[in-house]
């Protein structure tokens, strides 16, 4: 294995399976509804790409992009980059997150969507890290659970380098001391 990595924590096989799993739940509790995908700008692209493939109900995607990141450590605020491009009202909308860590970037962005007369908000994350969660917020679906390590690949970068890996691995430390 590359050294900058401690191990692999998803394999492409478990990524397929999530996406299968998940992509089925959802189509099954939007039957019917006006699903609409909001993307978050640029980690959870990858995620989405896969995901939206194995949904089967009618749904469209839209993107926006906050900050919250500088290299390994949160800021400790959002910043809002990008601004959808789809009027959400009346819609549907499923947050579609890389990972779920502190929370602060997805309880902000439900806050800013909350006023927007969407008919309902919910968050599907690929990863979540619950022990570090900081805000009061939850999923209600979620690829897996990780512990409190930082990750990259599959969308996930370490200063934009690693988000085209095809498997999730744990970033060694040595790599950002
Ligand atoms: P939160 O606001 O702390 O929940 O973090 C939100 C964003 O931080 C995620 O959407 C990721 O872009 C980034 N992030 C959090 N943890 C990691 C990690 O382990 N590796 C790479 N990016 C991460
Ligand atoms: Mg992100």
């Amino acid at each position: 294995m590359n050294k900058d990595f401690k191990e692999i924590l998803v394999s492409k096989e478990e990524i397929k399976e999530i996406c299968e799993r998940l992509g089925k739940e959802i189509s099954k509790d939007y039957e019917g509804k006006k699903l609409l995908l909001v993307s978050v700008l640029k980690g959870a692209v990858v995620f989405l790409a896969d995901l939206m493939r194995e949904i089967t109900c009618d749904c469209s995607i839209d993107f926006l992009s906050v900050s919250s990141y500088d290299g390994v450590k949160t800021s400790g605020h959002v910043n809002f980059k990008k601004d959808l491009d789809v009027n959400p009202e009346g819609y549907d909308i499923l947050i579609v997150e890389d990972i779920l860590d502190s929370g602060l970037t997805l309880s902000y962005l439900k806050k800013v969507l909350e006023d927007r007369k969407a008919n309902s908000i919910k968050v599907c994350a690929f990863l979540d890290k619950p022990t570090n969660h900081k805000a009061d917020i939850n999923a209600e679906y979620v690829g897996k659970v990780v512990p409190d390590e930082f990750v990259v690949g599959y969308g996930l970068d370490y200063n934009e380098k690693y988000r085209n890996l095809p498997f999730v691995a744990v970033l060694s430390p040595e790599v950002y001391a």
